[in-house]
């Protein structure tokens, strides 16, 4: 794809220091302490950028990477939550830098205030071994430094804040992407654009590069046409209506873009959706050629890491699909959620009531959450889906909660929770031979287990405080 077909913020990401705007006293102290790393000597080994959303954080350390020479190894808040992945950059950290031929390295951890406080206390964790064992300075990204959950990561790392960038820096770089493209443009019209980006220069590229591309110049009257306030994304049924409603490729595909969902979910919601709006079996051919076009595209950025195809994607979902109604009427149409996500948010749920389980069950004989779900669980489904009554008293004593039983029991769950609420009452307290039986059974499948486990989920075992001996059962 040629250059000038980039997105704008793109193609005008700053390649060097010099080029980030503004925000000269954070560039000084990420200089300092980046001068401070590679001399061998830094005060914390981390640094975390903070500030409003598009306003330099990660342009700063792409160019400083870019202008020092050093490999960039990036990761996003997604990340930090698969172990794995923590461990592949935990073990590029610890590698030496300045080995023979290497290059040195600059590990990006960005936005991590996206991690969430105690679901992910195990991501937390990796990223503050990352910073103790680090070879390489890691810096990390972040709006609001402030979240209680942070506090470890501000305590261990060099803090630098960046500002709200002005409405007269922001028209003044609206005014120079202009002069490049040779675009036309009223100074009220950029200064309207800055003043509503609020400092998030991001946005206001955005919105330059929409009116610039749908219009060829960029007017006033254009501007307050066409610019809204960025807290305002749609929602994926409004960004649906604004697509079909569209007249010109343009707004297609701002109706694609400026939604609260990403690229893919939008893609899941017209593929759902294409036949509520349109009627005319050609159209809807026309619609779902342009779409299946867009999810080719998708699948070889994803392969390939190509992502200036990106753009093609948004003009195959957009412009492809809404200018594919020739002989349909625009009619208002209601819209459904897609299947494929309801299907999924389900399967999530029963892989979070399975872990749930795990994490319990874990605690509680003294094994890791690992080995209940490879060899725990099998056995207790055949359990419960055979002897409901045996199945009420192991809920019992294990304390299982409702949810939990419903995944074990499957259709049985009804008899189960019955006797369950027997039990409860007092109608039918476990006899002792039961208590001795149920022992018996989970002791079984614990010592099968154990003498099949690994030297590191024993070693995990003591290390948690060494329980490992006592198999007491709650009941
Ligand atoms: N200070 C700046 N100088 C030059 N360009 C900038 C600056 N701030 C933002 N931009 C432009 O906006 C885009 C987004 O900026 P960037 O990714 O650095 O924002 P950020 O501060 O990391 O925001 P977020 O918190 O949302 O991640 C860049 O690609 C660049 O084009
Ligand atoms: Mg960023």
């Amino acid at each position: 794809m040629p250059a000038k077909e980039l997105p704008w913020v793109i193609k005008y990401r700053p390649k060097r220091i010099s080029d980030v705007v503004d925000q000269d006293n954070a560039k000084r102290e990420f200089i300092a302490w980046l001068n401070q790393w590679l001399r061998g000597k830094p005060d914390k080994k981390a640094a975390l950028l903070y500030g409003p959303p598009g306003c330099g954080k990660t342009s700063l350390v792409e160019a400083a990477a870019n202008e020092y020479n050093l490999e960039l190894i990036e990761m996003n808040a997604s990340d930090f939550r698969r172990r794995q992945d923590i461990e592949r950059i935990v073990k590029i950290a610890a590698t030496q830098m300045s080995l023979f031929g290497r290059r040195g390295k600059i590990i990006l951890l960005d936005e991590v205030d996206g991690i969430s406080g105690t679901a992910d206390r195990g991501g937390l964790d990796a990223i503050l071994d990352l910073i103790n064992t680090t070879r390489h300075p890691v810096v990390m990204t972040a709006n609001d430094p402030w979240d209680q959950k942070l506090r470890p990561l501000r305590d261990a790392s060099k803090l630098i804040a960046f500002n709200r960038l002005t409405e007269t820096v922001v028209a003044q770089v609206l005014k120079n992407i202009c002069l490049s493209e040779g675009i036309e443009c009223e100074p009220q019209a950029l200064r309207y654009i800055a003043k509503l980006s609020e400092g998030d220069l991001r946005s206001a590229i955005n919105d330059l590069e929409a009116i610039a591309r749908g219009y060829g110049k960029v007017t006033l009257s254009l501007a307050q046409m066409l610019v809204r306030r960025r807290d305002r994304e749609y929602t994926p049924f409004e960004a649906l209506r604004n697509l079909f409603m569209s007249r010109y490729a343009w707004q297609a595909k701002q109706a694609v873009t400026q939604t609260n969902v990403d690229y893919e979910t939008m893609l899941q919601w017209i593929n759902e959706n294409i036949p509520n709006q349109y009627t005319d079996m050609e159209d809807i051919w026309r619609a779902y050629e342009a779409l299946s076009r867009a999810a080719l595209y998708l699948g070889r950025i994803k392969r390939t890491a190509s992502w200036d195809l990106l753009s093609y994607v948004f003009d195959a979902m957009g412009p492809g699909v809404a200018l594919a109604r020739v002989k349909s009427k625009y009619k208002w149409a209601k819209y459904n959620f897609p299947q494929r996500i309801l299907m999924m948010a389900k399967t999530k749920q029963v892989r979070e009531i399975r872990d749930s389980l795990a994490k319990h069950l874990a605690s509680k004989l003294h094994v890791s959450s690992r080995l209940v779900k490879s060899e725990f669980i099998p056995i207790l489904r055949i359990i419960f889906l055979n002897n409901p009554r045996y199945a009420a008293r192991i809920a019992l004593g294990y304390n299982l909660t409702e949810n939990m039983i419903k995944y074990l029991a499957g259709p049985r769950s009804n008899e189960v929770l019955r006797y369950l609420n027997e039990l409860k009452k007092g109608k039918a307290l476990p006899s002792e031979e039961t208590q001795i039986a149920i022992t018996k059974t989970v002791k079984t499948v614990s010592e099968v287990t154990t003498t099949r486990t690994t030297r590191r989920s024993t070693r995990t075992r003591r290390r948690k405080g060494g329980r490992g001996g006592q198999t007491q059962l709650p009941f």
